[in-house]
């Protein structure tokens, strides 16, 4: 650890572990109630159990992106953080928010909206915490009156996910226009400025593990983030096919959705071409997993299995059913749980005295069962829903009718959940095993290192 302040990180990062778990147990509870019966409808239907399970993976996810950024930021802009006491603040003000948003949803207490339901009081709250974020992180950039390019594109990122969360804070009588909005805040998020985040984590995260050249790093990010943005704000569209909009959305969505995945080729070759070019100069190999898996990950989950329904002719037959939550699980996981957990893996040795920097067997076993595991149950929605696609949608069956046809499929869900649940436990085991001790490594800091003379010939 160069800073000291970038301790603060250790506990955004174990808050991101601990709500991570309790998502899990969320999936699964949620994908047992299809099996039936169910013992506990009465108490914690599935709609309860499933918007606890995405709520609580929107707010790990954030969490580790603020952990990453505190981590990050001092790195970068070399120097401390502008307050350690505010970012400590922010947290357990953020955490709370989290711990009674869940609590609320168990007494039935949200908006509904899909995905931002939470309720106004915790929204203002979720605006609150961003805006210390913002500015604790900002002032620190400021001061420092060091600012780089990889540091940019995270900030401009985070800072237009912020204004982009505003749209959610109002609500809507008509169902269409609340449901035009709320896709400026989802889509926007997820398909654009959110690949922003992690295009700036895999920049810092690549020049770190390959030694890869900064300026040709920070060069081809801005051609990916331009690609981004081109295709995926008009992109927003392939989402305004069935809602009660006109019909010239349908072109506008399939063609520019279409776009999208360009970027994420291009992620994926920008990662494999610095690692192949530049090979290896930091030991951390397992952080090197992470964040290779991350760009792959992402073009599979997101580009490949996203493109597979994003045409109006594919779409109108599948929208709305498992091949939704098959490229959810995917892209969501791929692009937003790997970068994190790269980061993680990246800072943890520093903050964690008696680890090894290479990554210990845990942390191997946890990637490949985790990566093995979202595979599966990738597989084990796509195949429930291809069935209930057909089933509901070609053959007009009712829909309970086709969930009890395709319940074969979520016996194959809760076991490659499962297998995804003991890589996420190892890696959560791993994470906690090693008490923290923070200590600054002042070898490290830029202009303190020991010059090294090359011996003579
Ligand atoms: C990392 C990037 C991405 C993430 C995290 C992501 C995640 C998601 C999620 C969670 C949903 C369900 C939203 C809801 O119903 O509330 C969704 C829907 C959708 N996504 Fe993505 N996505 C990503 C990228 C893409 C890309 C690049 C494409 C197209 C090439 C795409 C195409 C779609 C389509 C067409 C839907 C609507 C499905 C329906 O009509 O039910 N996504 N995405
Ligand atoms: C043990 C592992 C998991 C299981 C068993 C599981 C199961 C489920 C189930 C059954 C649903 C409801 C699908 C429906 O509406 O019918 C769901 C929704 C969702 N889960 Fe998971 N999940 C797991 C892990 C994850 C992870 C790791 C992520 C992301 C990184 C994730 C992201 C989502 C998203 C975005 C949705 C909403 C999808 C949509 O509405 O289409 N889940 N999950
Ligand atoms: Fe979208």
């Amino acid at each position: 650890m160069r800073y000291r302040s970038q301790s603060v990180a250790y506990w955004y990062f174990a808050v991101a572990m601990v709500l991570f778990g309790l998502q899990l147990v969320f999936g699964l509870l949620s994908a047992a109630k299809y099996l039936g019966p169910d013992p506990l409808l009465y108490i914690l239907p599935f709609d309860v159990t499933k918007v606890i399970h995405t709520n609580l993976l929107i707010v790990w996810v954030l969490t580790g992106f603020m952990g990453a950024t505190y981590w990050m930021v001092p790195d970068e802009s070399r120097t401390e953080l502008y307050s350690v006491r505010l970012a400590y603040v922010q947290l357990v003000l953020w955490t709370l928010m989290g711990v009674t948003a869940v609590v609320g949803y168990l007494f039935r207490y949200g908006t509904g909206n899909k995905l931002l339901e939470q309720p106004l009081p915790h929204k203002i709250v979720i605006v609150i915490c961003m805006l210390l974020f913002l500015y604790n992180i900002g002032t620190t950039i400021w001061k420092s009156k060091r600012f780089t390019t990889t540091e940019g594109v995270l900030m401009l990122g985070l800072g237009l996910a912020a204004v982009l969360y505003l749209p959610a804070l109002l609500e809507y009588e008509n169902y269409t226009v609340a449901i035009f909005y709320r896709w400026w805040t989802i889509h926007l998020w997820v398909e654009g400025v959110w690949e922003m985040i992690q295009g700036g984590f895999l920049a810092y995260l690549l020049i770190r593990l390959s030694g890869a050249d900064r300026e040709v790093m920070e060069k081809w990010l801005y051609v990916i983030v331009g690609l981004v943005f081109i295709a995926g704000i008009l992109g927003t569209a392939h989402h305004y096919y069935w809602v009660g909009v006109p019909a010239y959305w349908l072109p506008i969505g399939g063609i520019f959705s279409a776009l999208e995945p360009l970027a994420l080729v291009g992620m994926a070759i920008y990662a494999y071409s610095a690692m192949r070019r530049s090979g290896m100069s930091h030991p951390n190999t397992l952080a090197l997993h992470w964040t290779l898996g991350s760009a792959v990950f992402t073009l599979f989950g997101a580009g490949l299995l996203g493109l597979a329904h994003t045409f109006p002719d594919v779409n109108k037959w599948t929208h709305g059913t498992l091949i939704t939550a098959m490229h959810g699980h995917a892209a969501f996981y791929g692009a937003y749980a790997m970068i994190t957990l790269a980061m993680i893996s990246f800072a943890l040795p520093a903050m964690t005295p008696g680890r090894s920097e290479q990554g210990s067997s845990i942390g191997y076993w946890s990637f490949w069962l985790q990566i093995g595991g979202m595979f599966g149950m990738t597989l084990s929605f796509a195949t429930a829903g291809i069935a209930q696609v057909y089933l509901e949608r070609i053959l007009g069956m009712g829909y309970l009718d086709a969930q009890l046809k395709i319940q074969v499929h979520f016996v194959m869900l809760v076991i490659t959940g499962s297998i995804f649940t003991i890589g996420v436990g190892l890696f959560i085991y791993d994470f906690f095993r090693h008490a923290p001790r923070f200590e600054v490594d002042d070898g490290q800091k830029p202009g303190l290192r020991p010059v090294v003379t090359p011996a003579p010939a």
